[in-house]
């Protein structure tokens, strides 16, 4: 089910981060050199305490380490403060309590919430609840646009630059993570291949989405053979708590794989990303290749969320000198 855009507050909504459309090219690039300057705060090496006073609320209705804890890890970097929804089973969810309400009530607690929910839409409908800022973790099979910015940041890191060959592989379908990022490739001119058996392909309103704005797109089913022409391949987890049915997925699960000995043709500035976690498709013998980036991927997700949190408060980030 996807829930109706509701404006209720009439709210600016300059700081709700729902899919990547709320952000321009231009502040997508200004947080990426944003984030470059946290690094030595994201690190440790520099406290610099750009957010005290603020609290954030993370609000987590699915599970997940990466978003939850570099979200806490970045305010707290930044001498901000965290409260958690916590376990769902010791909050008053169990009793029914709506998600319009709940989050009426971190909109009275905090100055910024960040929500992940099971339900595409849901973002938007908090967002439309909410007088602070909501910043979507993640909604259902919708988007992840947090990510995408921790996504963009890694790649700029490794190539320099956006306009490159993507390949995305896996869950197509329900991946919110590549929603998102092929969204924002796009638009800085990469060409995005997309790997999926057909039962996991890109959702043909989001296709149509990106060939509207002129993108430049391969659809395959055949990872190795694109394998050598790939700046970046993003794999990605055939997600089974998406599948309305088991058989469905025992269907397509572990279609992908990716061993070390797959990489012998691969370009040498290839890199390999996945947004985590993963199951069987990236084998852990090619986690001490040149090509893994996965590990600085998710690390990477501390930088690009501490600049997001400082643009949510127009808080201009300085140059830091790190050790
Ligand atoms: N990439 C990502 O969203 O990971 P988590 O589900 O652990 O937050």
């Amino acid at each position: 089910m996807t829930w109706s855009r509701r404006a209720m507050t009439g709210k600016d909504m300059a700081g709700d981060l729902i899919t990547m459309d709320d952000l321009t090219n231009e502040e997508i690039e200004a947080l990426l050199n944003d984030a470059e300057k946290l690094l030595p705060v994201a690190k440790g090496e520099v406290f610099l305490p750009l957010l005290q006073g603020k609290l954030l609320g993370n609000m987590f209705f699915e599970p997940s380490t990466r978003t939850r804890m570099s979200f806490e890890t970045a305010m707290k970097r930044l001498g901000g403060n965290v409260v958690n929804l916590g376990a769902l089973a010791s909050s008053s969810v169990t009793k029914g309590e709506t998600l319009f309400d709940t989050m009426k009530m971190v909109d009275g607690y905090c100055d910024v919430a960040v929500l992940r929910h099971p339900r595409q839409g849901a973002a938007q409908y908090a967002a439309d609840a909410c007088e602070i800022a909501i910043l979507n973790g993640g909604d259902g099979a919708g988007h992840h646009p947090t990510q995408t910015m921790l996504d963009l940041f890694t790649i700029k890191q490794a190539h320099g630059k956006l306009d490159l060959n993507v390949v995305m592989v896996g869950d197509l379908r329900y991946g919110r993570t590549v929603h998102s990022l092929s969204h924002a490739l796009s638009r800085f001119g990469a060409h995005l291949t997309f790997i999926a058996p057909s039962s996991l392909s890109m959702p043909e309103e989001l296709l149509e989405d990106l060939q509207k704005t002129g993108a430049k797109i391969t659809v395959s089913d055949d990872l190795l053979s694109n394998l050598p022409t790939a700046d970046v391949i993003y794999m990605t987890r055939i997600q089974k708590e998406r599948f309305p049915d088991e058989d469905e997925y025992l269907k397509v699960a572990g279609i992908y794989k990716l061993n070390r000995s797959n990489l012998k043709d691969v370009k040498q500035s290839m890199i390999i990303m996945h947004p985590l976690p993963r199951i069987d498709e990236i084998h852990p013998n090619v986690d001490s290749t040149p090509h893994a980036r996965y590990f600085d991927q998710a690390f990477n997700g501390v930088v690009a969320r501490m600049a997001l949190l400082c643009r949510v408060f127009g808080v201009p980030v300085p140059e830091v000198v790190g050790e």
